[in-house]
């Protein structure tokens, strides 16, 4: 597939990511039943997920955000939590709402964060799940997807800030990179 001047590779089409994202609320909804939810989608990468994954949940909810950066290009780098502008979560049943469950760093750190605020319970749901990198032990409670080890981008998933608008995941691979590196 041609995108801009990058060749991308598809991993999960439009209809796979739909199936997915339909069984991870089915489970969501078994989980909670018509339990009220304070959901907080993990910004940037979750913008799409958790547009699509909140009309498919039937309990009440309230929806926020939170903001986290760690990623240059494909390189990790320091983690940073932006809390200012998320809902009261105190006492409240939370789900953690993430794109990708990569070393686990970024999600233990969010629980950790959102912990300290005295939620009632928090749980965490993640749209893919790479295999092999994971740094800590906890997992997130619903996971859609699990994908071998290969920086992807699509479905909210950015690479330096691009491709986040494409409807399926793609992998970039090195050389994909190097072309996107010289700029779009
Ligand atoms: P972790 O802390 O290593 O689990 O990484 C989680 C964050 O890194 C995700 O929320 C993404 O924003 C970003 N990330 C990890 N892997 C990828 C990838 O393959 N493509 C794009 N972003 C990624
Ligand atoms: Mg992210």
């Amino acid at each position: 597939m041609i995108c801009g001047f990058v060749i991308v590779k598809i991993l999960l089409d439009e209809q796979q990511l739909n199936e997915g994202v339909e069984k991870l609320a089915r489970s969501i909804n078994d989980s909670y039943g018509s339990r009220p939810l304070t959901i907080i989608g993990i910004m940037t990468g979750s913008v799409i997920l958790l547009a699509d994954l909140i009309r498919k949940l039937d309990m009440p909810m309230r929806v926020g955000v939170l903001q986290t950066a760690s990623y240059h290009g494909t390189q990790r780098g320091t983690l940073t939590i932006d809390a200012e502008m998320m809902l009261d979560v105190t006492q409240r049943d939370v789900l953690l709402v993430d794109d990708i469950f990569d070393t686990g760093n970024t999600l233990t750190a969010v629980i950790e964060r959102v912990r300290q605020l005295g939620p009632q319970s928090i749980q965490s749901a993640v749209l893919l799940r790479k295999t092999g990198q994971q740094q800590v032990t906890g997992q997130p409670d619903f996971v859609a997807f699990d994908i071998p080890d290969e920086f992807v981008v699509g479905y909210g998933l950015d690479y330096n800030d691009e491709y986040r608008n494409l409807s399926h995941i793609a992998c970039l691979e090195p050389d994909d990179l190097a072309v996107s590196d010289r700029g779009m």
